[in-house]
């Protein structure tokens, strides 16, 4: 069953008499235990996307319509002291660069009881001792608890902010662009020891980032963001293999070569089109290698086309519109 529906969402942000459309009817399901990663350039609406699901989008970022339904209620109609309810105790997040947002004159274990102390009714004992458990879990020695944040490596603070976001045992973590800061040794080491606690408490995660490289071993399916959309969606190994959108091509011809001579990342030629204007065909158009007459002039629409694998790209198109 579907722990997570975003069915037809559209979000964005209200500027002076033009509506930035962040992101554009957009559908993707969570199931218990499901590993999935959002990838897409920057600017592309991933974590717009986010803060439409924690219900944290502020003015001028609001949800225009569309539906997200959590353990089947509805959460974009929900009144804000039952959404609080949810959030943190049953979807937690780890914010963009959240490593830079601990306070650097309070003592670890006192920010991640305080978190806790936030949401949850515990004495101070009990905080403590969760404090000290959920950093072992994040493989950090305990007695850190009295450490500060400018004793900790860029890896450690990362930890830590894993730690605040289990505090609660939610049953989803969304994580933006958790590592993105740090070199890719450790990214790929912390990346390793999420997937590995996740297995052990059977959390789901929607993992956000910009490197798509990162999320094909990693993740169970993965979803490709692009102005807005999701163009493509597969399981990982089959997006891999087999990626069908262009984009999708090119995101992958970017990747760094790990063996052989190190080469310079091919990129996409050109820039996301202004998200504040319609566009009436596809938008990866101007971009495009494998553009058609038809990409101009008709919006492709997201497609399956078998093995779990959605495609939004005329070339993998019927010509009918769902
Ligand atoms: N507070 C805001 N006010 C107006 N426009 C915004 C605001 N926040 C984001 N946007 C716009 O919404 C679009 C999507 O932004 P978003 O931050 O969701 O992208 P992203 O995929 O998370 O990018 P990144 O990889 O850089 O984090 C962009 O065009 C951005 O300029
Ligand atoms: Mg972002």
């Amino acid at each position: 069953m579907n722990m997570l529906q975003i069915k037809d969402l559209i979000a964005g942000y209200e500027m002076e008499e033009k509506w930035v459309a962040a992101v554009d009817h957009v559908s993707l399901n969570i199931k218990k235990d499901d590993f999935i990663g959002l990838a897409g350039e920057s600017g592309c609406g991933k974590s717009t996307l986010a803060f439409s699901i924690m219900g944290l989008l502020k003015k001028p970022g609001r949800i225009k319509s569309g539906s997200i339904l959590f353990r089947g209620e509805e959460l974009t109609k929900m009144s804000d002291e039952k959404l609080r309810n949810i959030r943190w105790r049953d979807i937690s997040m780890v914010f963009q660069s959240a490593m830079n947002s601990l306070n650097p004159i309070m003592r670890i274990g006192d920010q991640i009881v305080d978190s806790i102390r936030a949401h949850k009714i515990v004495s101070m004992e009990e905080a403590h001792e969760r404090a000290e458990e959920l950093l072992k879990l994040v493989n950090i020695s305990p007695d850190r608890v009295n450490g500060y944040p400018h004793q900790l490596s860029g890896g450690m603070k990362q930890r830590v902010m894993m730690a605040m976001a289990l505090s609660l045992n939610p049953s989803l973590i969304i994580m933006d662009e958790p590592t993105t800061a740090l070199d890719v040794v450790v990214q790929r080491m912390i990346i390793e020891e999420i997937e590995e606690i996740r297995e052990k408490l059977g959390f789901s995660i929607l993992f956000i980032t910009h490197d798509l490289s990162l999320l094909v071993e990693i993740s169970k399916r993965i979803a490709i963001m692009y102005a807005g959309e999701i163009v493509e969606i597969a399981n990982s190994q089959e997006l891999y293999l087999n990626p069908l959108h262009p984009y999708t091509q090119g995101l992958m011809n970017s990747f760094p070569t790990l063996v052989g001579p190190l080469r310079r990342s091919n990129g996409i030629p050109g820039r996301p089109p202004d998200l504040s204007q319609p566009i009436e065909g596809c938008r990866f158009y101007d971009r495009c290698a494998k553009k058609m007459n038809i990409c101009k002039i008709r919006h492709p629409v997201l497609n399956s086309v078998g093995n779990n694998h959605k495609v939004a790209c005329w070339i993998h198109s019927g010509d009918e519109d769902e």
